[in-house]
């Protein structure tokens, strides 16, 4: 049994050298990182640059990676990816509780991602907004310690992707999970997050604390010299733009 002090402090995720290749090719590259409990982390990189790879080791969905270094994540972890992955057979309510009982759980977390009354609609009913949103909903009932969400509103338009992102801050401040939102969308990532990861050659190349109040707008002045340094760890220089 571990004293309280403990688990205030013990990180939800911890990585130690986590390594991981395909075909000799090394895409994480013996990476060591801490999550610490109720911490909203964004992770910045290139199409390519491994971030999927790194969020399926954390999610234990990559079977291979175990031996590399070490990793530690909690046993309560909800996954978001672009794709809503509903079961198109199911209703909206079953795909919530999809493997939990607690019918008034599932209902509850429909009213809180703003799903009130569409619990007996079809998946194929939603827009991809509301999809997300049941998405969303699916992975709160299983009150998770660690979110990860792997480009969740990638393939939303520009306004649905706004209204989602006080979605995500909101249900965050009120469940408090460690996230980890993979994006490579630098705004995306200094709007929603407290600190910051680039990944790039199978490091982390840059980690960045944000320190500004929420709601945060993308055209606050103060967050633009994070944008520069997120940008310039990236390799997008001034020419590029
Ligand atoms: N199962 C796999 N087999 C072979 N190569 C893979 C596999 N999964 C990912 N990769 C490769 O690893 C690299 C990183 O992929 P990924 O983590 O999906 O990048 P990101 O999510 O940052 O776009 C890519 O070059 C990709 O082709
Ligand atoms: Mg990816």
């Amino acid at each position: 049994m571990a004293t309280h002090t403990e688990q205030l402090t013990r990180p939800t995720v911890q990585l130690r050298g986590l390594t991981r290749s395909f075909d000799r090719r090394t895409v994480l590259d013996s990476i060591d990182l801490d999550l610490p409990p109720g911490q909203f982390t964004a992770l910045l990189g290139h199409s390519g640059s491994g971030k999927s790879t790194l969020l399926r080791a954390i999610a234990g969905l990559d079977h291979e990676v175990v031996g590399s270094g070490h990793l530690t994540a909690p046993e309560r972890v909800s996954v978001v990816f672009q794709d809503s992955r509903l079961l198109p057979w199911r209703r909206v309510l079953d795909n919530v509780l999809l493997g939990t009982d607690g019918e008034d759980k599932g209902r509850e977390a429909l009213v809180e991602v703003g799903l009130e009354g569409r619990e007996r609609a079809w998946p194929n009913e939603l827009s991809g907004g509301e999809a997300q949103r049941a998405a969303l909903a699916r992975s709160l009932v299983r009150e998770p310690e660690l979110l990860l969400a792997d480009e969740p509103f990638g393939a939303l338009d520009a306004l649905t992707r706004i209204k989602m992102h006080g979605l995500l801050r909101e249900l965050w401040k009120r469940h408090r999970p460690s996230v980890l939102l993979v994006t490579h969308d630098v705004d995306e990532a200094i709007v929603l997050a407290d600190r910051v990861l680039v990944l790039d050659q199978g490091r982390i190349g840059l980690d960045l604390t944000i320190d500004r109040p929420h709601p945060r707008s993308y055209r606050d002045p103060r967050l633009g010299e994070h944008r520069e340094r997120l940008l310039a760890a990236l390799g997008v220089t001034e020419d590029h733009r």
